[in-house]
């Protein structure tokens, strides 16, 4: 992309460090990530790229460095202050109640109470919020046949796509995707991938964690290497091979 510079970053580290006691997990870690941007989030085993999402979405406070969100300065005091921003985080673990229809899921957490007294009294409405649920789902294109079934009933890909809609429904700014594909099959995994286009289409910004590497070379614009804690590569996906992104993570052949 050539007009990047000339645009805000709707994501922006500046020099983040971050250590778990004495362990370095991050260093001097830098990036800026623009809306309608797909970027690629990848390193080896304990590269940082958990610690860094963490970071991002307030789980984790960092020793120093900065985070802004749409070019202001922000410091998180738990995950609920991202959300607050504009930030969705979709850990390796969906998240999602099994036993809770689609459309609970989708509101979980931002329930949507009845009119009036009822509404005053805690009742929620459950008829609109699986009608909005379909909707918001079929938006990013997951189309899942009755929304009142529940979560537990659906397949893996099926589950992966209800977390991954929810959390593009929400998103306003970036949505983060840790291991999305893990544990998926070729079919589910295409179908989260195409979700992920998806959110490209709606302005998103999206940070999609793999150790899929034909995953993150068919889906991303753009890829940050992890490597100990610190960016090693930053580059546009055009400029990697399996190979030489492997070459960036393990840092053979430098
Ligand atoms: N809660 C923790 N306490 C102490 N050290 C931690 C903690 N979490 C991570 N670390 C350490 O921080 C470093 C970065 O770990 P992190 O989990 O961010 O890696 P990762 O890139 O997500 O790896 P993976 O691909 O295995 O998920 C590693 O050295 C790890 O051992
Ligand atoms: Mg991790």
């Amino acid at each position: 992309m050539t007009t990047t510079e000339t645009r805000q970053p709707v994501l922006e580290l500046r020099h983040v460090n971050l250590h778990y006691g004495s362990v370095e997990a991050l260093h001097d870690v830098s990036f800026s990530a623009y809306a309608g941007e797909v970027i690629g989030l990848v390193g080896d085993n304990g590269a940082g790229k958990s610690s860094l999402i963490k970071t991002i979405s307030g789980v984790n406070v960092p020793d120093s460095g900065e985070i802004l969100v749409d070019g202001t300065r922000r410091h998180w005091r738990s995950p609920h202050d991202s959300m607050a921003a504009g930030i969705e985080t979709l850990y390796q673990d969906s998240g999602l109640a099994p036993d809770l229809s689609i459309g609970s899921n989708v509101f979980l957490g931002r329930e949507k109470r009845r009119r009036g007294l009822l509404g005053r009294l805690g009742f929620v409405d459950q008829t609109s919020m699986e009608h909005e649920a379909l909707e918001h789902l079929a938006r990013v294109g997951i189309t899942i046949p009755e929304t009142n079934r529940t979560v537990s009933e659906l397949s893996g890909g099926q589950r992966q796509a209800v977390a991954i809609g929810r959390a593009i429904a929400w998103a306003r700014h970036v949505i983060i995707l840790d291991e999305p594909t893990n544990h998926l099959g070729a079919r589910q995994s295409a179908e989260v991938l195409k979700v992920i286009t998806s959110a490209r289409e709606h302005g998103l910004c999206v940070l999609f964690i793999s150790h899929t590497l034909p995953h993150v070379l068919e889906v991303t614009d753009r890829i940050i290497v992890l490597r100990l804690g610190r960016v090693v590569r930053d580059a546009p996906t055009k400029e990697f091979t399996v190979e030489s992104l492997l070459g960036a993570i393990t840092g053979l052949n430098e």
